[in-house]
């Protein structure tokens, strides 16, 4: 077997199944789920007609670069939603589908890290789990890079040093940041950008929850913005990533796509194509149908911002708390230590909770994530409202 197996973490959900094993909620209370970030408003209806419309697709095989017209509904989709400035996007070289970024996220680093030079992958910390796994098989080292409240939950990139920034090759963002919220801003990514031309790395950015936003008349920046912006327009050393699964509430469909530096893309493909990983033609379909519609978006962003508001009325009460300004996750910070607290209201009040150490590594003295819980606002507004109830008697009684 590959031994680096042996140095893949427990996922944050596996830990959260000890720690709630032979723990007893109490039985009048139905349970209620905010652990896992797995949208559950309805899948648009035109997305499954669009599925059933094109089952016919089911005869063919795919092919890993996706047909051309889901790769031009794709690009058309990033010149609307983000200001690319006068070249676009090229469908042809700058975009790929993959399914669901969770596979993309994790293949791009086998494709891009070479084992043999020692290199690090920088990530933010707490994280999206993958991209440590994504980095150990890869051959390389994660290297985090804490994201705390002093921070504003963003990666302090001028505060890495520099013999950290010479061994990186990969750095993964990921903005608006699960489980925080945070949206990195253009300044950021510019400076991310300067220092990936100074030191020769890639940086891949993970954008799947930039449709879900609190204010609509501010959109969070995107990496390929930033870089047209700079007058980057090849997007040399970009790479984001785009998913169906929280804009669309479409988490089944598996479908999202890549887009970024054409050089980088290309290779990536020739590792896809071994990889075995084509979208099949059904599936691309229905995501045409879904990245050329916007009303079911800008739906599913205001049922969020009801569900935020509702939740932050009652526990505003009880703790000092702070909506973050996308994604759909509260980031709260505990008045217990994280995994007491979570065991606790599973066991008083029948909630679940991700503690926040389940999402962090210890790295420079410190675990961003202890202290916190994640609170995935992703059940129907009434369960979010009474969840929010339950949490805050458990509160009051700490
Ligand atoms: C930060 C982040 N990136 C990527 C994903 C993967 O999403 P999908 O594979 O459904 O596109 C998730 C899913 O929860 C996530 O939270």
């Amino acid at each position: 077997m590959n031994p680096k197996l042996a140095s893949l973490h427990p996922y944050p959900f596996e830990k959260l199944a000890d720690l709630k094993r032979g723990r007893l909620p109490p039985a009048d209370k139905p349970h209620i789920a905010m652990s896992i970030g797995e949208p559950q408003h309805p899948t648009p209806h035109f997305i499954a007609e669009a599925l059933l419309q094109h089952l016919h697709g089911l005869a063919s095989y795919p092919t890993t670069k996706g047909g051309p017209e889901l790769r031009r509904c794709i690009a058309q989709w990033l010149e609307r939603r983000f200001d690319l400035g006068e070249g676009g996007v090229d469908p042809e070289r700058q975009v790929l589908p993959v399914n669901g970024t969770r596979e993309a996220l994790f293949a791009f680093a086998q494709a891009v890290i070479d084992p043999a030079e020692q290199p690090l992958v920088l990530m933010p910390n707490p994280f999206y789990q993958i991209y440590e796994g994504a980095a150990i098989l890869a051959g390389a080292e994660p290297f985090f890079l804490n994201t705390t409240a002093e921070s504003g939950f963003l990666p302090d990139f001028d505060a890495v040093p520099e013999t950290v920034w010479r061994r990186c090759r990969l750095v993964y963002v990921c903005s608006p940041g699960n489980p925080t919220g945070a949206v990195m801003g253009g300044d950021q990514q510019r400076r991310l950008l300067e220092l990936a031309e100074r030191y020769d790395f890639i940086v891949a950015s993970d954008e799947c929850y930039s449709e879900l936003y609190a204010d609509e008349a501010d959109p969070p920046a995107g990496l390929l913005q930033t870089a047209a912006a700079m007058g980057n327009t090849e997007f040399r050393r970009c790479v984001v990533f785009h998913s169906l699964s929280k804009r669309s509430n479409a988490p089944g469909l598996r479908s999202g796509f890549v887009a970024g530096d054409a050089d980088i893309l290309g290779r990536f493909l020739l590792y896809r194509t071994y990889h075995g990983c084509a979208m099949p033609l059904t599936v691309q379909k229905a995501s045409e149908r879904a990245w050329a519609d916007e009303i079911h978006v800008r739906e599913n962003r205001a049922l969020y911002r009801r569900k935020f508001d509702a939740v932050a009325t009652v526990l505003g009460d009880v703790l000092d708390l702070t909506v973050p300004s996308a994604g759909f996750y509260l980031w709260l910070r505990t008045p217990i230590d994280d995994t007491a607290f979570a065991a606790g209201l599973f066991e008083a009040q029948n909630v679940t909770v991700l503690p926040g150490r389940f999402l962090s590594r210890p790295s420079g003295g410190v675990d961003p994530g202890t202290g916190h819980v994640r609170i995935a606002l992703v059940a129907p507004l009434e369960e979010c409202v009474v969840a929010a109830h339950r949490i805050k008697q458990f509160i009051q009684t700490l």
